[in-house]
Order: C-alpha cells, then sequence, then structure tokens
C-alpha cells in the first residue's frame, strides 16, 4: 500500500552452518501502515527479535527485502528506534542522562536536549526521578528510562522488544495504558514483541501470530476494539474472544516449542 512506511518481503535468515545451522526466519512478509500499532506474537526461539534485529538494520545479511519508504534498510537507521528485550539503561547515568544519551550523540546543545528529555520523562511519568540512578528505580521505572531515551529522538518506527516482559502483570496493565497515551500523542508507527495475549489485544491494531521455529507468519488479526482503549477494557466479551482466538493459533506452536525442548534435555 502507499501508506506502508514498512514493508518486509520475504524475510528469510539462517544462522550458522552444517549441523548448528538454524533457520530463525522462513519467508516473512509483513506491511505495516504509517501510525499502525502491530503486536508479534510467538514461542520463544520463533525469530522475533531476529526480526526487529533486522529491521533496526543490525543485522546486514539477510534474504528478501526491508523497505523503510519504499527504500532498502541498510545499516542502522534514524527512522527506528528499537528499545530492547534485555535491559539497557546505563547503570552509570541518571534518568535525565540515560534519555539525554542518544541526543548527545547526535549533537544536539545541551540546554535543547535536556528540555526535550525533561518533556518525554514526563511522558512515561517518570518526573521527579530524573537525578535518580537505575539502581534507585524499580524495573518498570528502568523499562520506562528506556522508552523515554528511544522516544526522545523521535524515530517514526519504534520497536518494542518486550518491554514489559519482567514485569508483574498489574504494573503490565498500567504501562500498556502509558503506551496507548503516548502513541496516540505522538503518533508513531509502533510493532511490539509480546508473550502476553492480552497485552497484544489491548494494544493492537493486529496482532501476527508466528509459527515455532522456523519463524513463519501464521495468521494476522485485526481487533476490532473501539479506540481510546484501557485495561478495563479486558473484562469486555469482545475482549475475551481475541483472547481466545489467538491462544488457540499459539497452543499448538507452544506445545511444539515445549516438546523440543523436552527432547533436547533427553539428549543432553
Ligand atoms: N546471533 C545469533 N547467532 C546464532 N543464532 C542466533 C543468533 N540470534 C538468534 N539466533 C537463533 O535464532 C533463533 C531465533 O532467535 P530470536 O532471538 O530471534 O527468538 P525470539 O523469538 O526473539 O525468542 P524469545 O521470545 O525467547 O526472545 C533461535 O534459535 C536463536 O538461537
Ligand atoms: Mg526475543
Amino acid at each position: 500500500m502507499a501508506s506502508d512506511i514498512l514493508s518486509i518481503a520475504g524475510v528469510t535468515k539462517t544462522f550458522g552452518s552444517g549441523a548448528t545451522e538454524v533457520r530463525a526466519l522462513d519467508k516473512v512478509s509483513l506491511s505495516v501502515a504509517s501510525g499502525e500499532f502491530v503486536s508479534l506474537i510467538g514461542p520463544s526461539g520463533c525469530g522475533k527479535s531476529t526480526l526487529f534485529n533486522i529491521i533496526g538494520g543490525l543485522i546486514p545479511s539477510f534474504d528478501g527485502k526491508v523497505l523503510i519508504d519504499g527504500r532498502p534498510v541498510d545499516g542502522a537507521h534514524r527512522d527506528v528506534g528499537v528499545v530492547f528485550q534485555e535491559e539497557s539503561t546505563f547503570p552509570w547515568r541518571t534518568t535525565l542522562d540515560n534519555v539525554v544519551f542518544p541526543l548527545e550523540a547526535h549533537g544536539m546543545p545541551k540546554a535543547e536536549r535536556e528540555e526535550r528529555a525533561r518533556h518525554f520523562i514526563r511522558l512515561v511519568g517518570l518526573e521527579g526521578f530524573e537525578r535518580h540512578y537505575p539502581a534507585q528505580l524499580s524495573g518498570g521505572m528502568r523499562q520506562r528510562t528506556a522508552v523515554a531515551r528511544t522516544l526522545a529522538y523521535e524515530p517514526r518506527i519504534m520497536l518494542l522488544d518486550e518491554p514489559f516482559g519482567a514485569l508483574d502483570e498489574q504494573t503490565r496493565l498500567l504501562l500498556g495504558d502509558k503506551l496507548l497515551e503516548i502513541w496516540s500523542t505522538l503518533k508513531q508507527t509502533m510493532l511490539l514483541i509480546t508473550h502476553n495475549i492480552t497485552e497484544a489485544v489491548q494494544l493492537s491494531d493486529r496482532v501476527v501470530v508466528m509459527t515455532f521455529r522456523p519463524g513463519r507468519i501464521k495468521q494476522e488479526i485485526r481487533i476490532d476494539l473501539p479506540r481510546p482503549r484501557s485495561s478495563e477494557l479486558i473484562a469486555a466479551a469482545e475482549f475475551g474472544r481475541y483472547v481466545g482466538e489467538i491462544w488457540n493459533l499459539l497452543r499448538d506452536e507452544a506445545t511444539r516449542g515445549m516438546r523440543e525442548s523436552e527432547r533436547r534435555l533427553a539428549v543432553n
């Protein structure tokens, strides 16, 4: 479509060779419209982070095509911001200095970058914690710092790799609300990797279900629930139907993943 900001066509990625060869992605194709919120869900090891690394220009060799605004991705791209799966705040920098970091790297003058950083710190709800170090924050607050840091340089496409994966369910739901609030303000294109079906349904315009290795797209489900949405929506019957539909698609894949790890345990 003409308004697609991101277009992924037939992406295949194999790691290693011979006995250690792993096909992480197999002919993955996906188009994302500007401003859309798309979640990727699939069993562990199905290639979700690999796909993000390819979109973010961090894996240079792969088969297929990734286009941003119709242009092939060639290395890290200013339009793409990634919040990584692992905790990625710098422990030696305060919240403010963490968020300022990418702006500093782009050579933005001090006063301007601090003002910008403060704006995004407010947006993620961390006002008052500018001078705290990551060790003085909770896990959820550290993840919000990482989100603010990526938002600060205003990438047009945000890739969020399980940003709330390690958090408890209540915190995760509330941060989901926060993320929706930010998304509706900034109107960026969001791609979110999650293992949490409720989170995927609450946040997304579309949920993409992937298969267990090699990662392929099993099905895309459009979530036709009204917006604005908040976590209260999870009590609605329609919400439950989407969760059930996605779980039915995922169950086989999750079972295959579990069998494979049991087999590996038996061999070792
Ligand atoms: N740099 C690498 N070198 C070799 N193999 C890799 C590399 N990165 C990923 N893989 C393999 O590719 C497959 C997909 O990994 P990936 O990290 O993309 O999965 P994932 O879907 O993000 O999993 P999870 O949900 O556990 O984060 C795995 O089998 C993994 O071992
Ligand atoms: Mg991953």
